[in-house]
């Protein structure tokens, strides 16, 4: 199974580079929503809903998601539904898979069995639902918990309908009890850079996507463009936004430059010759040099 997440990223598999929150009770933010360039939506029923909106968040999102079904949907809709130790966990799949999401957003993971759990859930859905056996995703948010921080290795093989791993600063120190997820400085505490830096690991390992939490000052765009910009370098392949004005910023940090994508074409055209190792402007190159091209070749091959 893990292979295949890694053949799907060697074949240049599109990536989402932005996944943008719409809490799942507004229709006015899921208008505004579907307008933009996110290239997926999450379509929300956990925390950004009051549990006694959920019956009707869970409505509208699954009408949201009915009517665009079968036709050619411009973004990826996903939806993150309440977590699976909860009673709201199932009746929000059950309101939702009819619907054909593009993937599910999993919240508050223990482990990779979570994931394998969902996936069984998913198949008895899509079977009662006539959805495509097998076309919904999973994101797993995995360091929401202290637990889950000791069993990230699990998510390696827990079920192909893994799309990636993404990482939280905020639910983390809640449920460890922490005041605060800064230090001094007002930098991530190393705890919560314990939690990403892992993440970015597992998500490796697995073979799927390492997805950045979210930048929750959203009118900081500076910021939030040179967080992402790091997210990229460090690996990751996409950010999560919560505010329309973040889509672009992140969708342009996870675009490869001019530069780096015709450095990227040098590259691969010194290995066409069918080298192991050489050089390019006095610098070795190895394998893992070629690899790193093709990955930003394929990050542009999708447009
Ligand atoms: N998706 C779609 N539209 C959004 C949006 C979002 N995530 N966030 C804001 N908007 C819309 C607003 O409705 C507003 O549109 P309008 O003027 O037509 O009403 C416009 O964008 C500007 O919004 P703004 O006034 O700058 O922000 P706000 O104070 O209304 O909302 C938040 C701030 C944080 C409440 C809002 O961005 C939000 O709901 N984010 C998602 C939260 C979430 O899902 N969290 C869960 C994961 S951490
Ligand atoms: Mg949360």
């Amino acid at each position: 199974m893990q292979t295949i997440g890694a053949d799907a990223k060697a074949a240049g598999a599109m990536s989402l580079r932005s996944m943008l929150f719409v809490p799942g009770d507004s229709e006015r933010k899921l208008g505004k929503a579907a307008a933009g360039a996110a290239d997926a939506l999450i379509l929300d029923l956990e925390d950004s809903v009051a549990k006694d909106r959920l019956p009707m968040a869970r409505g509208i999102v699954s009408e949201y998601l009915t009517s665009t079904r079968g036709g050619a949907r411009i973004q990826q809709l996903w939806v993150r539904i309440n977590p699976l130790s909860t009673a709201e966990a199932l009746p929000d799949l059950a309101s939702i898979v009819g619907g054909a999401p593009d993937g599910i957003v999993l919240p508050k993971t223990n482990s990779g069995a979570d994931a394998t759990l969902l996936d069984h859930y998913l198949t008895a859905l899509e079977t009662r639902e006539g959805v495509a056996l097998g076309s919904i995703r999973i994101l797993a948010v995995a360091t929401e918990t202290p637990a889950a921080i000791f069993t990230l290795g699990s998510f390696a093989g827990s079920t192909p309908r893994l799309y990636g791993m993404t990482w939280g600063a905020e639910d983390l120190p809640a449920a460890i009890g922490a005041s605060t997820n800064l230090d001094d400085s007002g930098k991530l505490d190393p705890t919560y850079q314990l939690a990403r830096s892992l993440c970015l690991l597992a998500a490796s390992a697995a073979g799927v996507e390492p997805i950045d939490t979210v930048y929750t000052d959203f009118r900081d765009s500076a910021g939030l463009f040179r967080s992402a910009q790091a997210a990229r370098r460090a690996g990751f392949t996409g950010k999560i936004a919560i505010h329309p004005e973040q889509v672009e910023v992140i969708n342009q940090a996870f675009t490869p430059s001019a530069e780096e994508v015709a450095y990227a074409r040098r590259v691969v055209e010194v290995f066409a010759e069918g080298v192991g190792t050489s050089s390019l402007d006095g610098k070795m190159l190895d394998m893992p040099h070629l690899k790193q091209a093709r990955r930003v070749l394929a990050t542009v091959a999708r447009k």
